[in-house]
């Protein structure tokens, strides 16, 4: 089996966001920040430390701000030359030019409709999908990859939450244990009643392109929506299908509690804020 090198990432960025409303009103949620970086440049950043050379972002209408982000800023470039500022917070979210892809999801139909509308950009070839409102500390894209170029095939995140908290995520099916894979046996999304594990998929994955065929054909699932889990669950068999276990910290940003969450973990990891972030919690009477 030749194990191909995963070149190209998909970031889903097309959602409404409406568990974050009124924010996400006019803005898109990838572009909350945490601390003073919008979550998409934080998956980004994942991605590029991961080897990603070709990022598509599947983008939808009122998006236009995570374009720009990406995008020069002349006129705040000038300001902060002829002003004799360093240019290192900007610079690092520069793209080579021509390298980003914009696709368009004209309808949220869901998250595997969402990936099926890079399927042209894709092409024949692995790729990865990085969901942007889940925060991951640590470079977990990059131990996916490194764990994919060991047993190829596809390779998706698992994360354990509690027994409580299954039915709001898609759940892997646990078979053999080898150090931090799992074999996945099958997949269920949002499971009712009891849950064949309790290892969730946690927004990160590492597909292969035949995914996208089956996607052509997906008929909508929970929710209503195309879902990605249905349409990977049926590759399980025909291709060698594991669970990865991130060894670092996991944020879930789509949600105000997890966002504010990680705006405290991460301003008292930073040197500049750690001191004020730690001596305003320690006023509070919790
Ligand atoms: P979520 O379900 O967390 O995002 O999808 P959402 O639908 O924007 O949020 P809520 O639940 O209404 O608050 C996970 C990711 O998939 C993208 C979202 O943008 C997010 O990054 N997504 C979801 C799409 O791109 N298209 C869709 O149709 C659905």
């Amino acid at each position: 089996m030749t194990i191909k090198p995963v070149r190209k990432a998909v970031f889903p960025v097309a959602g409404l966001g409406t568990r974050f409303l009124p924010a996400t009103k006019a803005m898109p949620k990838e572009m909350l920040t945490v601390v003073d970086k919008p979550l998409i440049q934080y998956a980004v950043e994942e991605a590029l430390e991961a080897g990603i050379e070709q990022i598509i972002f599947v983008t939808g209408r009122g998006k236009g701000a995570l374009e720009d982000h990406f995008d020069v800023s002349y006129e705040l470039e000038a300001t902060m030359k002829a002003r004799g500022k360093s240019m290192a917070a900007i610079d690092g979210i520069r793209q080579k030019p021509g390298s980003p892809v914009y696709v368009r999801q004209q309808e949220p139909l869901g998250l595997g409709h969402a990936v099926w509308c890079a399927r042209e950009i894709v092409g024949d070839e692995p790729f990865a999908v990085l969901l942007p409102d889940e925060l991951m500390v640590g470079g977990f894209l990059r131990q996916m990859v490194e764990a994919y170029n060991r047993v190829g095939g596809n390779v998706i995140g698992a994360l354990e939450v509690p027994d409580s908290e299954t039915d709001k995520y898609g759940i892997i099916s646990p078979g053999k244990v080898d150090g931090r894979l799992t074999e996945v046996r099958a997949l269920v999304e949002k499971p009712k009643g009891k849950a064949p594990s309790n290892l969730m998929i946690p927004g990160r994955y590492i597909l292969q392109p035949e995914v996208m065929r089956v996607l052509d054909n997906q008929a909508p699932g929970a929710g209503g929506e195309i879902q990605l889990t249905d349409a990977m669950a049926k590759l399980i068999g025909d291709q060698p299908f594991h669970g990865f276990t991130f060894d670092g910290q996991r944020y879930d940003c789509g949600d105000k509690a997890g966002w504010l969450t990680a705006n405290i973990a991460l301003g008292l990891a930073r040197e500049d804020l750690r001191a004020p972030v730690r001596d305003f919690i320690a006023t509070l009477d919790l």
